[in-house]
């Protein structure tokens, strides 16, 4: 008899300990802006992403032939560095066939929390391929959204929604976890304009003031769909 497996959320990534069981696939979201930066860099051909989690680890790549370093604190991009952390940087640019090594101000420290598990990254780009992937493997899904500095943010667990919704669809999946159900609320709370209904969130706040809303949108409402999945292999995400 084909059992349904679980889903559940985690709000931030230094609760994601509460949630670790070394069998679960972990699914990272940073929606704004890391993991629709991670989707857009490996669409335009980006081989590999090494996620670290200092800005010297990341420096110690500066200069090296084949790669990108690119870092994010903050929101803001970091003197010295190829890249900020904008899905912009990787559009129409010199990225095929490149490592991009990447440190961020949550999204890679959600990735490093969930390194003992499978590891895979999702936004609104890969959000399909991603269910169709989760529904095909058919394993119980932590939804481990990155916060902001060890506390909630709005749109990771909105998206959480969006994907556990289509899990749900499949009649594969169940869940006993309240933060799952809170997500879905606050998927249905947006009624579908989460760019509105994010106003007064506080990152989208903090990128407006660095007039980065064009990020927003896009990283909201992605006019680009990739069937990519990145999934971590050692200390690198590569294309599953
Ligand atoms: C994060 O790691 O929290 C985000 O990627 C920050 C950002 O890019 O604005």
């Amino acid at each position: 008899m084909n059992t349904k497996k679980n889903i559940s959320v985690c709000f931030t990534a230094d609760q994601f300990k509460k949630y670790a069981d070394r069998k679960s696939t972990v699914v990272v979201i940073d929606l704004l802006r890391a993991t629709s930066v991670i989707s857009t860099a490996f669409m335009e051909g980006v081989k590999a992403i090494i996620p670290v989690q200092t800005l010297d680890e990341a420096l110690s790549y500066k200069g090296k032939d084949g790669y990108i370093v690119a870092a994010e604190r903050n929101a803001k991009p970091i003197e010295g560095f190829d890249f900020g952390n904008s899905p912009f940087h990787y559009i129409n640019a010199d990225v095929e066939g490149k490592t991009l090594v990447l440190t961020t101000t949550n999204g890679t420290k959600a990735i490093y929390n969930a390194r003992e598990h499978k590891v895979i990254t999702a936004s609104y780009i890969n959000i399909d391929a991603v269910a169709k992937h989760l529904i095909d493997e058919h394993n119980d899904v932590i939804l481990l959204c990155s916060g902001w500095k060890g506390v909630f943010n709005l749109e990771d667990p909105i998206f959480a929604g969006s994907l556990a919704k289509l899990l749900l669809k499949s009649d594969k999946y169940e869940s006993n976890c309240d933060s799952m159900f809170a997500s879905i609320q606050l998927l249905k709370s947006a009624e579908g304009d989460l760019f509105n209904y994010l106003s007064d969130s506080s990152h989208r706040r903090r990128l407006k003031s660095l007039n980065l809303e064009d990020d927003t949108r896009f990283c909201l409402s992605p006019p680009i769909k990739s069937d990519i999945i990145p999934i971590l292999k050692g200390d690198k995400l590569v294309v599953l």
